[in-house]
This record gives C-alpha cells, structure tokens and sequence, in this order.
C-alpha cells in the first residue's frame, strides 16, 4: 500500500484514463498560455527549452511554433510515445525521470507546467528537481512554473463528484491527508473498473521561492492565471513563477 501511496505517479498518468478526465486541459489552453508567457518574456527564436514533465508534449509543441528548440520529457513512457508521433524539427522527447540529473542543460529557458511537481513524498525530491533545473540552465536564463494555488483548491472542494467523460464514469472523492491533497478517483468503463490516486503537495509560494533561493534561482514575477494577471492568494487560480538563474 504504501508502494502504490509513493508511486501513483509512476502508474496514473501512464493510462488512458488520465488523459480522459484532463481532456479539458488541451492543445487550445496550452497555445494561449504559451503565447502568453513567449510574449512576456520576449523570448528570441532559436532559444533552447526545456519542457520538464511535458506530458503528451501539448506546450512543447506550441513552444517549438515560435521557433524554439524544445526538450520535453516525462516519466510516462505512453505520453513520450504520443509526443514523438507529433514531434517535429524543432523538438526531441524522451523519458526521463525529474529526480535524475538532466542529460541535456544549458538551456535558456525552463518550463514545468500545469502541476507538474510536489508529487513526492519526501520533500527532498521536490528539492533535488528545482536544483536539476538550476543545475540545468545557462546562467541569466528563466525557470517558469505552473502550479496550483493549495488555498483556492482546497475552498473550492466538492468533496465528491461523478464525472462521466467519453463513456468512463469517474467517482472522485478529494481530501486533504497531512500536507497533500489528495484525489481518489474510481473508474468504471464497460467491463472495467479500478481505483488510482492522484496527490499532490500543498507547497506555497513563499516555499516554492525558498527552494529557488537555495539552487541560485531569483524570483522575477509571479502571476495568478494564464492571462498573466497578478497572484493573490484569496482568489488565483494558479500560481505562476518566473525566477532567473543569476
Ligand atoms: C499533470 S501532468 C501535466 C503534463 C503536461 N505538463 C501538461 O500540461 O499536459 C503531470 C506530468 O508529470 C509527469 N511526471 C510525474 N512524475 C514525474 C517524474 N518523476 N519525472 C518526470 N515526469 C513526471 C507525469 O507523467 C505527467 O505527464
């Protein structure tokens, strides 16, 4: 049990199911975000990117329109096999696991999108990818993260719903165990049913900015949303960080 607790990630995002609950977070998001933060931060075509834990590869591919060359990578073997299917000149994918030491670095910029961190039980993982990622960019490039507002999501819980998404039924139970919040989700499909669970830490900004300080990564601008409007903590829906490696 508390291999499965430790390891959802591993097996969760590798199924299809996933894919069908979070079908509303798509390419149509990923290319308004994108073009948003490439505007931002006016970055210069045939700049090298990271797209850290990229998934089926849907920002990797937006970046790579604004002529940039773009790693993604994933733990998920099935989402890398979907992002090369899609790949182009401009981007490579490969499984990786964020914990590890990058193969590639001296990128300009990094992105980590859409809740792509605070998975790990032992804080000291979530430290070791932010010190890959510094570790991994040129100096005086961004580092940008996408990751939820802990207080906005917990007040705004139903506690249980039923979702039905392309047939699959999903019963969804969420609460809050220690420092995560935690999503129970029961998946009933024709003749198959199984349960998974998805977790993810309730870190602030505050100690995100923490962990950036001690890797060398400066805080630049934090933004609530993905039309880049200012971060309050009462009503944001995302918590949006933009720090340099200086
Ligand atoms: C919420 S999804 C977001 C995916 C993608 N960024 C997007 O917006 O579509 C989180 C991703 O993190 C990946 N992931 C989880 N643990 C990982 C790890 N240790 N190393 C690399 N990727 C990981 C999952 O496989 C999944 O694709």
């Amino acid at each position: 049990m508390l291999e499965i607790r430790n390891n959802w990630f591993k097996s969760w995002f590798d199924t299809k199911y996933y894919h069908i609950l979070y079908k509303h977070r798509n390419n149509e998001e990923a290319s308004y975000f994108i073009r948003n933060l490439v505007n931002y931060l006016n970055i210069p075509p045939n700049s090298y990117v990271a797209d850290i834990a990229c998934g089926k590869g849907r920002h990797s591919l937006e970046l790579s329109k604004f002529d940039l060359n773009v790693w993604g990578m994933d733990l998920s073997s099935n989402s890398i096999l979907f992002a090369k299917e899609n790949a182009n000149d401009r981007t490579e994918f490969s499984v990786h696991d964020m914990r590890d030491p990058f193969p590639q670095k001296n990128f300009d910029y990094v992105f980590n999108l859409f809740t792509s961190f605070g998975y790990f039980e032992d804080s000291g993982e979530d430290y070791k990818c932010i010190e890959n990622i510094a570790t991994a960019l040129k100096s005086g490039g961004y580092f940008i993260q996408d990751y939820i507002n802990a207080k906005i999501v917990v007040s705004n819980f139903p506690q249980n719903e039923t979702k039905v998404i392309d047939d699959v039924e999903f019963g969804i139970s969420k609460i809050v165990n220690g420092k995560f919040i935690e999503k129970h989700i029961h998946v009933n499909h024709g003749e198959f049913e199984d349960d998974y669970m998805e977790r993810v830490k309730m870190i602030s900004k505050h100690e995100l900015v923490e962990m950036y300080s001690k890797v060398g990564l400066k805080l630049i601008s934090v933004f609530g949303n993905y039309n880049l409007e200012k971060f309050d903590e009462d009503s944001s829906s995302r918590i949006i960080l933009i720090a340099q490696k200086i």
